[in-house]
C-alpha cells in the first residue's frame, strides 16, 4: 500500500481534512483513491459500498477533468465557448479531438491554470468527498444536467435508463444518470449528492453516511433469472454416477475406467488432460485406465464437474463462446498463480474453478442479447469490473447466479465460493479465501488484457499473492502469462 494512501487514511480517521490537487487524473491516481476507499469502507464495515462510491467518485472526477479539457480545447480552437455558434462548432469535433485523444490532454492540462481540488473528511457521521474545478458550467449545460437528474429519479433500475439511451457507450449524460441510480439503489440517497455552480467554479459534494445499509434491488429481471435456475435440469445421471463412484472409498480404478469408457466425450477429455502440459514428464497415454492413473481421482472429479456443467449449459446457451474462451484463459492463469505463489496444492482446483467461475454469465444470456450487451457496454465504459452494473440493472449478478446454480447441483463448497465471490474476494469465507483470491486475480489479469478492467481497481491485498508492487510489473507478468497461454505452454 503506498504511504500516501495510508497517510491520507490516518489523517481522515483523525478527523483531519485531506486535500489533493490534480491537473489530470491518471490510472495511478485512481488506484490510490480506490485503495483509500477500500481501507475506509473496511474500517466502517461498509465494504459493500466501495465499488459504488468509487464508480460515483470516478464519474465526478472524470467529468471535472473533462470540463477543464473542454475549455482548453475551445481556447486552442480560438472559439468562444459562450457564443452559441462557436459552441456548436467546437462540439462538432470535441469528441474526436479530446475524448478520443484522451491521454494527449495531460500535457495541455499540466501547462494550464485549470485545476481539480479534492477535499475529503470524516465528519457529521459520514465521509465527505468534494471535488472542485475551475471551469464553470454553462447555463444551458446546467439545464441539461437538471433535466437528466429529474429523469434519472424516475428510473427504478438501469434497464429503464437503457431504454432511453440507445448508445450507452457514448451518450453524454449517461454518467449523471448512472450516478443517480447508484445513489438511490445503494441506499446512499440523492440528497447526499450536490452540485454547486458559480460563474468561476463547479463543486460536487458527495456524502456517505456511516449508517448506510445494503439494499435489496427489486428488478423485473430478477424473478426471470431465478425461474431460469429453477428450471435448469440436474446434472446428467452418467456424470453424477461417476462423481459418486469417485467419492465412494470402496470403488476401484478399474470399475471407474470401465464406466468412463461408456462416455466417448469424457474419455477423450480425460486422455487429453493426461497428455497435457501439466503431466508431460510421463509417457503418452492411450487408454482410459492409463490416463486415469496419471491424473488421479481428484482431477477426474474436477473434470466431471466441468463436463457436467458443459452438458447442461453448453447446449442450452449457444452464444457462449466468449465466456468459454475467457474461462480457459482464467483457468490457465489461475493454475500458474497457484504454482508461482507457492500454493501448489490449489493448482488443480484453480484450473477447474477458473473454467467454472463465470457460468453465471451463461444464465444471464437467457435475458436476451440486448440487455446483456448494454450491461457489458456499461462495464466496459467504467472499466472497474465490479458487478454493480448487473446488481443495479438486473437485481442479481452472475457470481450470485452461479452460486445458486452450483448449490442446486450440490457442488463442493469451495467451487460455490469461487463462483460467488470471484468479484468480491473480501467477502469470501475464511476457509476458501486462498482459492477465491487466486481466481479473482486470474480473472482481473485476463480482463485487464482484454481492456475490460484496469489495474487501478484490483483489490490491493490480492496483488501480494504475486508480490506485485507496480503497474509495470503487473503488465509484464500478464503479458508473459498471456504469451505462455497462447503458445499452449506451462510457464
Ligand atoms: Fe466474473
Ligand atoms: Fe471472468
Amino acid at each position: 500500500m503506498p504511504t500516501k494512501v495510508t497517510d491520507s487514511y490516518d489523517k481522515l480517521l483523525a478527523g483531519q481534512i485531506v486535500k489533493i490537487q490534480f491537473k489530470y487524473i491518471s490510472e495511478e491516481n485512481l488506484k490510490d483513491i480506490y485503495h483509500l476507499f477500500v481501507l475506509l469502507f473496511h474500517y466502517y464495515d461498509q465494504i459493500f459500498l466501495t465499488e459504488v462510491v468509487f464508480t460515483i467518485a470516478k464519474e465526478i472526477l472524470m467529468n471535472a477533468v473533462k470540463a477543464n479539457a473542454k475549455r482548453l480545447f475551445f481556447g486552442r480552437m480560438n472559439l468562444d465557448i459562450n457564443n452559441p455558434q462557436d459552441y456548436k462548432k467546437g462540439m462538432e469535433s470535441f469528441s474526436e479531438e479530446v475524448t478520443m485523444k484522451w491521454t494527449e490532454q495531460e500535457k495541455y492540462l499540466s501547462d494550464s491554470e485549470f485545476y481539480i481540488h479534492v477535499n475529503m473528511q470524516i465528519k457529521n457521521g459520514g465521509f465527505f468527498f468534494e471535488v472542485e474545478n475551475n471551469s464553470p458550467v454553462l447555463p444551458q449545460e446546467q439545464e441539461r444536467i437538471r433535466v437528466r437528474i429529474e429523469k434519472a429519479k424516475q428510473y427504478t433500475d438501469l434497464s429503464d435508463a437503457f431504454l432511453d439511451f440507445s448508445d450507452t457507450t457514448e451518450s453524454a449524460g449517461l454518467g449523471i444518470i448512472l450516478t443517480h441510480i447508484l445513489l438511490k439503489n445503494s441506499g446512499i440517497g440523492y440528497e447526499n449528492f450536490k452540485m454547486e455552480f458559480t460563474p468561476i467554479v463547479t463543486k460536487v459534494n458527495l456524502f456517505i453516511p456511516h449508517n448506510v445499509v445494503p439494499q435489496i434491488i427489486d428488478s423485473k429481471f430478477n424473478a426471470k433469472i431465478l425461474d431460469e435456475i429453477e428450471n435448469l435440469p440436474s446434472l446428467p445421471q452418467s456424470v453424477t454416477k461417476l462423481i459418486n463412484l469417485c467419492n465412494n472409498p470402496d470403488s476401484n480404478i478399474q470399475t471407474l475406467s470401465a464406466e468412463i469408457e461408456k462416455d466417448p466425450g469424457l474419455s477423450a477429455d480425460l486422455l487429453k488432460l493426461s497428455n497435457s502440459a501439466f503431466f508431460v514428464t510421463r509417457a503418452k497415454q492411450n487408454t482410459v485406465l492409463g490416463a486415469l492413473k496419471i491424473v488421479g481421482l481428484k482431477n477426474l472429479k474436477n473434470l466431471l464437474y466441468v463436463t457436467g456443467v458443459n452438458k447442461v449449459l453448453g447446449n442450452r446457451y449457444k452464444k457462449a463462446e466468449e465466456v468459454w474462451e475467457h474461462s480457459n484463459k482464467v483457468s490457465f492463469f489461475a493454475r500458474n498463480i497457484a504454482v508461482e505463489s507457492g500454493k501448489n496444492k490449489f493448482a488443480d482446483l484453480a484450473s477447474t474453478a477458473g473454467l467454472l467461475h463465470d457460468i453465471g454469465k451463461l444464465i444471464l444470456l437467457s435475458l436476451g442479447k440486448e440487455i446483456t450487451d448494454k450491461i457489458q457496454a456499461l462495464k466496459t465504459r467504467e472499466k472497474n469490473n465490479s458487478v454493480i452494473m448487473e446488481e443495479y440493472s438486473i437485481g442479481i449478478s452472475h457470481p450470485e447466479i452461479a452460486g445458486l446454480l452450483l448449490e442446486k447441483w450440490s457442488f463442493p463448497e469451495e467451487l460455490v465460493s469461487v463462483c460467488r465471490f470471484h468479484h468480491k474476494p473480501f467477502l469470501a469465507p475464511e476457509e476458501h479465501k486462498d482459492i477465491v483470491e487466486i481466481i479473482y486475480l486470474a480473472n482481473m489479469m485476463a480482463d485487464v488484457l482484454d481492456f475490460k478492467a484496469s489495474y487501478a481497481t484490483i483489490y490491493p491485498p490480492v496483488l501480494q499473492l504475486m508480490k506485485i508492487e507496480s503497474e509495470d510489473q503487473f503488465h509484464r507478468i500478464i503479458e508473459n502469462m498471456n504469451k505462455a497461454y497462447l503458445n499452449g505452454q506451462k510457464l
